[in-house]
């Protein structure tokens, strides 16, 4: 198992955000955890990467407990997320904002063939490498967001809520670059969204997350044709 998730417990004061939440990723694997709003996706995330402290339960990575590391020690370990509403450098250049994406060494020869790769995944980003941040669509700058957290080369990728607030056409971009590199490039990536449909279609398996417990798991494809799942989340 890559990544373990045990009873995790998040609490803000009197808050319970999630309650004895337990599931697992395996190495390779593109899974969803469908929630609605404040069912606890993005203090989920947190916890595993370490920016919310745990109440209780534990995350174990590559078969490691990651509990109490600090979060730039999971990022050492590969583990890296597009947060929700991933803000990129806006009067930083689209180059410029991939260069910051943490690399060590950067401007030698790995980075320059890294940089190609993610040009090549990106055409958009390509075409405005010398463009300022600010000055993409929406869309385009989760697109950067996404490259910036795989210039790393992360071993797994936690991607918080990236279809919000982009119009159905550049969801389904989004979300078809982020099967390309699972299914092309193996990089096994944690989804959580509200939109299940698009996030569900292109997942190995899912998990639905309500008010801080997970309630029903199964395939991607059971769960798009389960009944609780259709009317609740699919509008069917
Ligand atoms: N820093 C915080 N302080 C207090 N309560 C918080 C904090 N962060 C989140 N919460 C609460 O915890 C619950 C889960 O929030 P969370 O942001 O994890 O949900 P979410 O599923 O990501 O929602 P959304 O889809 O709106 O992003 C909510 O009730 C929220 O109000
Ligand atoms: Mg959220």
């Amino acid at each position: 198992m890559l990544l373990e998730v045990r009873s995790l417990e998040v609490s803000y004061g009197d808050i319970h955000a999630l309650h004895g939440v337990s599931f697992e990723v395996s190495q390779g694997e593109l899974v969803s955890i469908i929630g609605a709003n404040g069912a606890g996706k993005s203090s989920l995330l947190n916890a595993i990467m370490g920016i919310t402290p745990l109440a209780g339960g534990s995350i174990w990575y590559q078969g490691k407990d990651i509990s109490a590391l600090p979060s730039h020690e999971r990022a050492r370990l590969g583990i890296r997320m597009v947060p929700e509403r991933a803000r990129v450098f806006p009067i930083l250049t689209v180059y410029e904002n991939l260069l910051a994406g943490g690399y060590r060494r950067p401007k030698n020869k790995a980075f320059e063939e890294k940089l190609e790769w993610l040009y090549s995944l990106f055409p958009v980003l390509a075409e405005r490498r010398t463009q300022l941040a600010a000055t993409l669509s929406g869309g385009e700058q989760q697109m950067l967001a996404i490259a910036r957290a795989l210039i790393a080369e992360p071993s797994i990728l936690l991607v918080d809520e990236v279809s919000m607030g982009l119009m159905p056409a550049l969801v389904d971009k989004v979300f078809e670059v982020l099967q390309q590199l699972n299914r092309d490039h193996g990089l096994t990536i944690l989804l959580v969204e509200q939109n299940a449909s698009a996030s569900l279609r292109i997942s190995t398996r899912g998990y639905v997350l309500e008010t801080g417990t997970l309630v029903l798991t199964g395939t991607a494809a059971a769960l798009l044709a389960d009944e609780r799942v259709r009317s609740a989340y699919l509008g069917i």
